[in-house]
């Protein structure tokens, strides 16, 4: 069980829609006010069918709010107040409707209202039917609420109340109350706070003529990911990113560009930085005079492209010098003989350290969700198992905090 202690004093906004699971939030609400968590519920007019008003308002000790077009509501508690007095939104049941609505940003409730509204983390308890938690509707939303930051707890596996089994019941009350334990305690543990950070990720593009590009299968994942994971623990992050199928990751500031020249002016506008890291697969030549008409096949065969070399950002960035981050992270993608050719890479580009990763094909490091990496430093190689690139970022953002605690405890 999680340590409770960071629960005290925090300000917990329930959302409760309309689900069975309904009856669970009245003993997550007691729970919660156990520990010293003041709670402030909106209850949706479904969910006031499985759990009265009365109910909520008696365990709450607080208005319950439920209507967006209620005068005494937005008069005492406008629905942009009731977020911003929230530390964390907890929406437990959270209906296939509800993360739907909030999938889609809709404001057609004071529920849906609130959390479109809100500028505040936001945790979702699924609970609904089987079959409709395994919806690829209710799949893609999910995947697209927590690809925005919403972090989930459960559903749990089980009979439901629909004498059905499988994935959909809402996570029992303190498996919930650990959840947000667990938010708290992460969310004071920002050990990167005050550091400016600079990611490149995904692929460049670069021009042949208006509608023809070169480019290379970088799906950004790897780099969104360190980006992400950066930014959890304080740093304030500039995500610098080459043309992508992902969405921004939630508190970064994004910076979209196309080919490798945009890519170093958006790097060098972004510093200062104590932080660079480069994930991205940058075009290492471009079209020398790429054309500003498409080529016509006229007969005449194919066209001879001259190439030119791009920039290399992370040998730019690297440069000895007052605007030189403290610590530099480049990748190494190579094909055979991973760690030699990534020790030569991190020598010849001046970074502090080199992440390899073998991208042979067949091991689907481009694009796919997993990474096999090398880390390379000064003082050796950490060889890493096999891990989803969420994982791989979080160990090393969580090295790049252990490296500037280390400096600093050096000074
Ligand atoms: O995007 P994903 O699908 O998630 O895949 C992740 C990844 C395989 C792209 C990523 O893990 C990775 O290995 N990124 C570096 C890819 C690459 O171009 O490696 P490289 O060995 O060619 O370049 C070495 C380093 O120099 C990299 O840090 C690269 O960003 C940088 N570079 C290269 C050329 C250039 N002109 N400028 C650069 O900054």
């Amino acid at each position: 069980m999680a340590d409770h202690a960071s629960l005290a004093g925090k300000r917990v906004l329930l959302v409760i829609a309309g689900g069975i699971a309904a009856y669970k939030s009245l003993e997550l609400i007691r729970r919660l006010r156990e520990r010293g968590v003041t709670v402030r519920a909106v209850l949706t007019e479904a969910g006031a069918r499985f759990v009265t008003p009365l109910s909520v308002q008696a365990l709450t000790e607080d208005t319950v709010y439920r209507d967006l077009w209620s005068l005494t509501d937005e008069s005492e508690m406008g629905h942009i107040r009731l977020s911003r007095e929230a530390d964390l939104l907890v929406v437990a049941p959270a209906t296939a409707n509800l993360l739907a609505r909030m999938a889609a940003g809709m404001a057609d409730d004071l529920a849906a209202t609130v959390l479109l509204a809100t500028d505040k983390p936001v945790l979702v308890a699924p609970a609904m039917n089987v079959r409709m938690w395994q919806h690829a509707a209710t799949q893609a939303n999910m995947a697209l609420l927590e690809s925005r930051g919403v972090l989930r707890v459960g559903p749990n596996e089980g009979v439901m109340a629909c004498n059905e089994y499988g994935p959909g019941r809402m996570a029992e009350p303190m498996e919930i109350v650990d959840a947000i334990a667990g938010f708290f305690a992460q969310a004071s543990h920002r050990p990167l706070a005050g550091r400016r950070a600079i990611v490149t990720s995904g692929p460049t593009h670069e021009p042949i003529d208006p509608v023809r590009y070169i480019a290379n299968r970088s799906s950004g994942k790897q780099g969104h990911a360190i980006a992400a994971a950066l930014a959890t623990l304080g740093a304030e992050v500039t995500l610098v990113s080459g043309p992508t199928r992902l969405p921004d990751p939630a508190g970064c500031r994004v910076t979209h560009i196309e080919t490798a020249r945009e890519m170093l002016a958006a790097c060098e506008a972004a510093l200062p930085a104590d932080i660079a890291v480069c994930a991205a697969a940058v075009a290492d030549w471009r079209v020398d005079g790429a054309s500003d008409r498409k080529l016509k096949k006229d007969g005449g065969g194919p066209p001879a492209l001259a190439l030119t070399e791009n920039p290399d950002i992370l040998a730019t960035l690297s440069r000895p010098g007052d605007r030189r981050p403290a610590l530099v992270v480049g990748f190494a993608a190579e094909t055979g003989d991973v760690l030699a050719y990534a020790t030569a890479k991190r020598a010849r580009k001046g970074c502090d350290w080199i992440v390899a990763n073998d991208v042979s094909p067949g091991t689907g490091t481009f694009g796919g969700s997993d990474n096999t990496v090398h880390l390379i430093r000064a003082d050796g190689v950490e060889s890493w198992p096999t891990m989803a690139k969420d994982a791989v970022a979080s160990r090393l953002a969580q090295a790049v905090a252990e490296h500037f605690t280390e400096t600093l405890k050096a000074k």
